[in-house]
């Protein structure tokens, strides 16, 4: 039978790849957003896709129950992704109202499901940023230490959830996603503003790049594949929640230097460490086991790190210099080898 989705935050970076991913699987959606301009990109990336037709997009925002009421009522969906969030960690330390409140307006969703449309199965996005400094690798068990706004308030949403569920018997799950990138990824976050920054060097543009912290580590994905995590917590029997992760983290100046390398280039004749640029706080090393995603979902990363860059970093220089960077092969995927 026809499913329907409903997508919060569709334009954004995973909003783009599970309407892909889901109207591959025959799916109608049903998708708002409150960035105009993000909206129509993301019309204009669907402009040639044959199942453009199945998808209904609207301006609208998450907090606004009303709205949300409404939508509901009138797609009456079998599933909904709450992907909508302020989800920039640095900007949370100068906006952190607009961050927490959008963060929780899975609170209103929640009920408001449950009153009207209780069959819809609803997944929420949350963050390995949750963990803060907890010790690596982190998994479902691991303890929750929140060292930003934005992770404060994706926690209280999260453990809000799971005593939803616990209350209504509800189909509601969250993803402890970790970092996943591509190349739809906003400038805002670093493997983007590493990715754009070597190509505008490339094109003779700028002549440095200026960072934060290059000592962090995270556990960088493929938001492709990461969708496809999102998609299967809503086919399982009972609801649950799972670390999405590759199991290997790597610093900031790692990514950097895979980024330069590819260019032929040492990173270190460009880069600035620049401490106006870093965080108030910031968790240390962020590297997830997605062992249960592994066994109960059969869900694993199959992108190798080094190839991810390497897509970045091709979609920022274009075709007619893609000659000068040389294909990953041979690569492990970075599960198998932490497995
Ligand atoms: P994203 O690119 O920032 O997409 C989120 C979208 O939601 C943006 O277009 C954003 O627009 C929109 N939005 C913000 N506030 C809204 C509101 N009040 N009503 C409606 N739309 C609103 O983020 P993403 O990378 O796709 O991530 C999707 C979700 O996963 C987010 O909840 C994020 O916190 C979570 N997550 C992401 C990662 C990751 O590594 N990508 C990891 C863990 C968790 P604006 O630009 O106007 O804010
Ligand atoms: N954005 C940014 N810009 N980050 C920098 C910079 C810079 O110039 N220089 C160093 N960094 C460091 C940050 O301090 C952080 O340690 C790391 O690079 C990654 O930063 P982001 O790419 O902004 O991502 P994030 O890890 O803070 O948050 C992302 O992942 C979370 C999951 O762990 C976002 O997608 C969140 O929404 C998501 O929840």
């Amino acid at each position: 039978m026809k499913q329907v989705a409903l997508i919060t935050g569709i334009a954004g970076q995973d909003g783009s790849y599970l309407t892909e991913l889901l109207l591959s699987k025959g799916y109608s959606i049903v998708g708002f957003d409150n960035h105009s301009v993000r909206m129509q990109q993301l019309r204009l990336r669907l402009a040639d896709n044959p199942h453009r037709s199945r998808v209904l997009l609207e301006l609208g925002d998450v907090r606004d129950r009303d709205f949300m009421t409404h939508l509901i009522l009138s797609s009456r969906p079998d599933e909904i992704y709450n992907l909508a969030a302020q989800s920039h960690v640095g900007v949370s330390f100068q906006q952190p109202k607009v961050t927490a409140d959008t963060a929780l307006a899975i609170k209103g969703l929640l009920e408001i499901s449950l009153e009207i449309h209780p069959v819809a199965r609803i997944f929420q996005a949350s963050t390995s940023e949750m963990f803060g400094d907890s010790p690596t690798p982190q998994t479902e068990h691991s303890n929750f230490n929140p060292l930003s706004p934005y992770a404060e308030a994706k926690l209280e949403a999260h453990e809000f959830l799971i005593e939803f569920r616990q209350r209504h018997s509800c189909y509601a799950c969250a993803g402890i996603l970790f970092n996943h990138e591509s190349p739809l990824r906003r400038e805002e976050f670093v493997s983007r503003k590493i990715t754009r920054g070597i190509a505008k060097i490339v094109s003779g543009d700028s002549t440095e790049l200026r960072l934060g912290n290059l000592a962090a580590r995270r556990d960088w994905g493929h938001a492709k594949e990461y969708v496809e995590a999102m998609w299967l917590m809503l086919q399982q029997e009972r609801p649950e929640e799972f670390v999405v992760a590759t199991g290997k983290s790597r610093s900031v100046e790692e990514f950097v230097a895979s980024g330069f390398a590819l260019i032929g280039e040492n990173w270190r004749d460009y880069v600035v460490s620049d401490q106006e640029l870093f965080r108030p706080s910031d968790p240390p090393d962020l590297c997830g086991d997605a062992a249960e995603a592994y066994r109960k979902l059969a869900w694993q990363p199959k992108i190798p790190f080094a190839e991810l860059v390497r897509e970045m970093l091709l979609a920022e220089i274009g075709p007619e210099n893609s000659l000068a960077i040389p294909r990953v092969t041979g690569v492990i995927p970075n599960s198998s080898r932490t497995r």
